[in-house]
């Protein structure tokens, strides 16, 4: 079994990345793990993402770097070949689902309704992705499922920014929330690299 309640513990928020150019990688994980932040999840969402995620796992060992949107199945095997420390899909077929479980890393299936929850328990995980969190319900949506689910805890994603995600990480069912803001593209394009610390430094400090 392969759970990813510890992977929700590493930081208040896990930055959501995608990385065009891999020479940008190991720079961009270093200005997180700079600012306090020791995890990425790396979307699949560019044709060089694998690249990307093998030189984050081979030169940044500071930093725990899971491989996000995976979609199917030959995905959850090449994120794991490159190095992935833990796997995120936004949904969960029961194909992906017991595919990913077969794989020796933790995994956090995205759900967003209760019913996605349940199915996903019933696999025997009870830690998994929210998403998208903002257009699902939000904060209100997941209290709500906490009144008859209060064990699963919850990494919300999607449409969340600094000044929503305390609104979230108060939930006692919320372990800590993803976002796509600590890395804008403008930053990554100048190879801001301080400004990625800066933002990844505000993150860290949500910590409760
Ligand atoms: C994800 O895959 O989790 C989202 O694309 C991140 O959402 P955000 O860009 O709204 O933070």
């Amino acid at each position: 079994m392969a759970d990813a309640s510890g992977v929700l513990r590493v930081s208040p928020v896990i930055p959501v990345v995608t990385i065009d150019d891999p020479q940008d990688a190991v720079p961009l994980a270093r200005a997180l793990v700079d600012g306090g932040v020791k995890i990425i999840e790396l979307t699949l969402r560019t044709d060089s993402a694998l690249t990307s995620l093998k030189l984050i796992a081979q030169e940044v060992p500071d930093i725990l770097v899971g491989a996000g949107t995976i979609l199917t199945p030959g995905q959850a095997d090449a994120a794991v070949q490159a190095g992935a420390s833990f796997l995120v899909s936004p949904g969960v077929t029961p194909a992906l689902l017991t595919h990913m479980l077969s794989l020796d890393v933790p995994v956090l299936p995205g759900v967003a309704t209760v019913g996605e929850v349940m199915a996903v328990l019933e696999a025997g995980l009870d830690a998994m992705k929210f998403f998208p969190a903002g257009p699902a319900g939000g904060p209100s949506y997941l209290a709500a499922i906490g009144a008859p689910i209060p064990h699963v805890r919850f990494c919300p994603t999607g449409g969340i920014s600094p000044g929503t995600a305390p609104d979230y990480l108060k939930l006692p069912n919320v372990a800590c929330v993803g976002g796509s803001w600590l890395t804008p593209a403008d930053a990554v394009a100048a190879k801001d690299w301080g400004r990625i610390t800066s933002l990844a430094g505000g993150a860290a400090a949500l910590g409760r």
